[in-house]
């Protein structure tokens, strides 16, 4: 497989976590808003003992809204898209038609979690990294 130029980017610990509290951060530079979260029940691209902490970006594949993490799915307030964050970012509700960009994760022994490469295109790029 083609190596990727993501760079690895060190977010939490796992102990550091608990079910359906978002941690925010960027990736994968600076401009670009992120959301870690440990849904708590096992998810696509669930890392961690459970399976179940997952991350996506925090821009509405729509218009670019911030998304927010709320009622155990990502939520777009512009124009009410739903995104399941335990489907790979489906999207299943309002006006976004490209599910929300999955942020692939890993973990160390230590339980530190990182972030590695995007699974999509992020709102308002014309190409991934
Ligand atoms: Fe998110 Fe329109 S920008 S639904």
């Amino acid at each position: 497989a083609p190596s990727l130029p993501y760079k690895s980017v060190k977010i939490a610990n796992v102990s550091q976590l608990s079910p359906n509290k978002p941690v925010t951060f960027n990736y994968p530079d600076a401009s670009s808003p992120a959301i870690l979260v440990k849904l708590g029940k096992p998810a696509i691209g669930g890392v961690g003992p459970q399976q179940d902490i997952v991350a996506f970006a925090g821009t509405c594949t729509h218009m670019g809204c911030p998304v927010q993490y709320q009622g155990e799915r990502f939520v777009c307030r512009c124009h009410f898209s739903m995104f399941d964050p335990a489907k790979a970012g489906q999207t299943y509700q309002g006006l976004a038609s490209s599910w929300l960009p999955q942020i692939t994760l890993t973990v160390d022994k230590k339980g530190d979690i990182y972030a590695t490469a995007v699974n999509g295109l992020i709102w308002g790029r014309v190409k991934n990294i």
